[in-house]
């Protein structure tokens, strides 16, 4: 069956990049000949019948704009079986005959899910800032996340130099600590907590109290909050060293903004990469980038957790302190 009309929506945590690939799902779709409509608030959108159709001027002047002009949501309802059916009924309502959703872990699953109990084609594209996805070396939003919480540590830092403190600076990532391993390798950071590594208070306890003697005078510590919250931690080495500290959670900074050009470039070949699968009649599917090729990846191999490069960053960093 060829298709005719192609939903989009988003859904789960919003990131920045998120506008730029629903901009080409639907410009890549409207220029092959097919009608587009974007559904509200994620999955949320199917169960209450929230659709619009889109042309070419509902995407316009949104590739620079964080957020999700299709809004985003997390829904239970969507997660029962009866929900799923209003789900179909709402497709087919409205004549969608194939569906691009653009999100997280959670979105694929829902879409995995979906497809598990009906044969309606779907495909996804990797948009958070988390980097929780296999089958794409990034996720759209986290290189912009990435920079967001850069500035942040970047600004921390002076204040952290100045007065001699001991700084813990909270990330975002969900269990994933991408984020936190990048920016604190970026920021130059003296160590990064993360959910893929056991972390030992004692080492760290060791490193800050041989480094006072050494002369260090300040520290700067990453937290994933999937690993450690950062007040914790504050009091912690606080009380273990005698040394002061002081936290910052940087939270929901970290998902707005302008999109970096990596993002930008990323979503629009992704989205282009989705309609062009729905239209080779693929479905159950995810696209993604390795090595700059695009790539193509079973929706149920995507939600597995993916490797990072935690040996090698963490050793960098205890290397150049
Ligand atoms: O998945 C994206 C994310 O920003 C995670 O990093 C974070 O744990 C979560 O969403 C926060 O969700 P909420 O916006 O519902 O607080």
């Amino acid at each position: 069956m060829s298709i005719k009309k192609i939903g989009v929506l988003t859904s789960g945590g919003d990131g920045p990049g998120m506008n730029a690939a629903v901009r080409s799902v639907a410009r890549s779709a409207l220029s092959s000949g097919l009608k587009v409509a974007g559904i509200i608030r994620g999955y949320q959108g199917l169960i209450d019948n929230n659709v619009v159709e889109m042309n070419h001027r509902a995407v316009s002047n949104i590739i620079n704009r964080g957020g999700t002009i299709l809004k985003t949501a997390r829904s239970e309802k969507f997660r029962t079986p009866e929900g799923k059916a209003i789900a179909l009924n709402t497709l087919q309502k409205h004549n969608i005959d194939a569906l691009v959703v653009i999100g997280g872990d959670g979105t694929y699953r829902g879409a995995v899910d979906f497809n598990n109990q009906f044969p309606f084609p779907i495909v996804g594209i990797p948009g958070s800032i988390d980097n929780d996805i296999v089958g794409t070396d990034e996720t759209i939003g986290c290189e912009t996340a990435i920079n967001t919480a850069l500035g942040a540590i970047d600004n921390i830092r002076d204040t952290a130099q100045s007065m001699e403190r001991i700084f813990i600076v909270e990330v975002m990532g969900n269990r994933s600590g991408y984020i936190a391993l990048r920016v604190a390798l970026a920021s130059g950071a003296e160590d990064a907590i993360i959910p893929e590594k056991t972390f030992d208070y004692r080492a760290l306890n060791k490193e800050i109290e041989e480094g006072t003697k050494k002369g260090k005078i300040s520290w700067i510590i990453v937290t994933a909050e999937g690993a450690a919250k950062a007040p914790e931690v504050a009091k912690t080495v606080s009380m273990t060293t005698g040394l002061e500290t002081r936290f910052a959670v940087l939270g929901h900074i970290q998902r707005g903004g302008c999109p970096v050009a990596a993002d930008r470039i990323l979503a629009t070949r992704l989205g282009a990469a989705a309609v062009d699968l729905l239209h080779k009649g693929e479905s159950g599917k995810a696209v993604g980038v390795i090595h700059e090729e695009i790539t193509v990846t079973d929706l149920r191999d995507a939600v597995k957790r993916p490797d990072s490069r935690t040996e090698e960053y963490i050793n960098l960093m205890k290397k150049l302190m």
